[in-house]
């Protein structure tokens, strides 16, 4: 990179990384998409928060064909944004933050019209945001015809939320946080370990919009909880820990780590002042619930994000059995 450039904000980074590329729309329709992700090893803290570039590493498994898909068509006389079937005002949040993402990249306001759609519960922490952030960058390289390569269209995504970053690629996929302040060493790629028969299945416990959004609750616990200074470094231990257990395709491994990361997480959450709890009864019964068909040789582990439902993490192979222990399971082709 050429160090006279200096990047700040997110308009910088998209200058920079769209310096010869066309700002007018190319083509008229597009449509992309990209699955959700679930961290088994997670993301929390930032230490840049314009550009969202964060604290530390962080891995996860894309959900196969649950996540967003994005439909983009020019040639109108103003915005609209339709999210699963049903159009928004223009002060709904959804709106304003694609928007407002959008306008970071066309120059001469030509009318956009996005048509969204989640395949997954959006805002229940099942991670709408990131499949929704990484397919609108893919649709908007398919439209302005930028043919960027995958560590732009990475970092691209990462400005909209920075779990997206992972999203733009299937499978395990690892960030790397990077060290500099332009964050062009901050992005995703895929570990060159695949594991297709690593599954994630979903206990949907809510679908109801969260109390407090992942992106204040994260600020939060870095600003308020005197349990976060120990996060770096359990995290770094928990990376080096779970890439070799993916290496050695231990499921008992990858799920302990994934756990124990997810637990430490939320307990340093907890630890905030205001506290930030995002479990609810039902969280504590379905973690149990693990725990007991383990306790009777099911490799069976769960992970939890910014909100009340439970994850799950077994092999492919063992689905059927887990399905009498957890007939509700959404499972997923991954
Ligand atoms: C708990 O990526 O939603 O899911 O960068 O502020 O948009 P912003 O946050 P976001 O946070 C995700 C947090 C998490 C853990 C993870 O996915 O790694």
């Amino acid at each position: 990179m050429n160090k006279s450039i200096i990047i700040k904000t997110k308009r910088d980074v998209v200058d920079h990384l769209l310096s010869r590329r066309s700002r007018h729309p190319v083509l008229e329709n597009v449509k992309a998409s990209a699955p959700a992700n679930i961290a088994l090893c997670k993301y929390w803290g930032k230490r840049n928060a314009e550009l969202n570039l964060p604290v530390t590493d962080s891995l996860s498994v894309s959900l196969g064909h649950l996540g967003s898909n994005i439909s983009l068509s020019t040639g109108h006389v103003k915005d609209r944004v339709v999210l699963n079937g049903q159009e928004l005002t223009p002060t709904d949040p959804f709106l304003v933050r694609t928007l407002n993402f959008v306008n970071l990249f066309r120059e001469n306001q030509d009318a956009l019209h996005v048509e969204a759609h989640n395949t997954i519960p959006t805002a229940a922490g099942f991670a709408s945001s990131a499949s929704g952030f990484a397919a609108l960058v893919l649709a908007l390289d398919q439209l302005y015809q930028w043919n960027l390569d995958q560590r732009s269209l990475s970092i691209l995504a990462r400005l909209g939320s920075g779990s997206a970053c992972r999203s733009v690629f299937e499978g395990l996929v690892i960030w790397h946080s990077g060290t500099s302040d332009a964050g062009m060493d901050s992005y995703a790629e895929p570990l060159d370990q695949q594991w297709p028969e690593l599954r994630v299945g979903l206990v949907v416990l809510s679908v109801e919009q969260k109390h407090i959004g992942s992106r204040a609750a994260m600020q939060h616990t870095v600003e308020t909880s005197p349990l976060y200074e120990a996060w770096p470094s359990t995290v770094e231990r928990d990376m080096n820990e779970i890439q070799d257990a993916i290496a050695n395709k231990s499921v008992s491994g990858v799920g302990r780590i994934a756990e124990r990361n997810a637990l430490t997480m939320h307990a340093t959450m907890m630890a905030s002042d205001p506290p930030v709890i995002y479990w609810s009864p039902d969280s504590l019964r379905a973690i149990h619930r693990v725990w007991n068909a383990r306790d009777e040789g099911l490799d069976v582990f769960f992970t939890m994000d910014a909100g009340p439902n439970v994850k799950l993490l077994y092999e492919a192979h063992k689905q059927e059995h887990i399905l009498k222990f957890f007939p509700e399971l959404v499972t997923t082709d991954r």
